[in-house]
């Protein structure tokens, strides 16, 4: 299975997040080996899940941190993201956040920078994130990318899913779910685009993973 996650972080107000779901919404594919997932921030996290489930959309909606510990609203919550860390968030707080999402039956995905970042017990879901690809357009070579995401599985356990992300979009995306050590992408810059998140979906999808 192949994770295809959309990091909106703060970037998408309420209004643009409806218009991107009338874009997106219906030309999702139902693929049971694509796990496509949005996650907005705390101001539309309700109103976009209330409309995904209202529309049917095949769409999982995640939270960004962990503002409210509630599984009927997000299936996942993204922790340990760099602009987090770099704002103060510490090993320790997303080790004490892993936990309560756990407790709570959410999935954390926990960001690391690099192989040596600390992944905390019981978490199965991690992105590899290198700050210097994050927002820059310079995202790190697949090969790279593989190697780190094997490193962080031979030392966690093979049954990590690791994922990719930092300048993700529609013309590289195939190329790093193709190592065989990562298990799909997480989006920031590139998925605010409608448009260009369903390239990014498509060309997922053309791999028949
Ligand atoms: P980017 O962000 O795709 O804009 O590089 C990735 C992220 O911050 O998760």
């Amino acid at each position: 299975m192949v994770w295809i996650i959309a990091n909106w972080k703060d970037k998408m107000p309420l209004v643009a997040a409806h218009a991107w779901l009338s874009v997106v919404g219906s030309q999702l594919p139902v693929d049971p080996n694509l796990k496509i997932t949005v996650c907005p921030d705390e101001n539309c996290l309700k109103e976009v899940k209330k409309e995904v489930e209202s529309k049917n959309y095949h769409i999982s909606v995640g939270m960004q941190d962990l503002p409210v510990v509630d599984k009927d609203l997000a299936e996942i919550t993204i922790l340990g993201h760099s602009s987090r860390r770099q704002t103060g968030e510490t090993n320790e707080t997303v080790e004490q956040k892993v936990k309560q999402a756990l407790q709570g039956e959410i999935i954390p995905l926990v960001c690391v920078q690099d192989e040596n970042t600390p992944v905390p017990d019981k978490v199965k879901l991690i992105a590899y994130e290198p700050v210097f690809a994050i927002g820059t357009g310079n995202p790190d070579t697949p090969e790279n990318a593989n190697t780190v995401a094997k490193t962080l599985k031979q030392k966690y356990g093979e049954s990590l899913e690791v994922l990719y992300g930092g300048s993700v979009n529609s013309h590289n995306v195939a190329e790093f779910i193709s190592q065989e050590n990562i298990s799909g992408v997480l989006i920031g810059r590139a998925s605010l685009d409608g448009q260009e998140f369903v390239r990014i979906i498509n060309a997922c999808q053309h791999l028949q993973m």
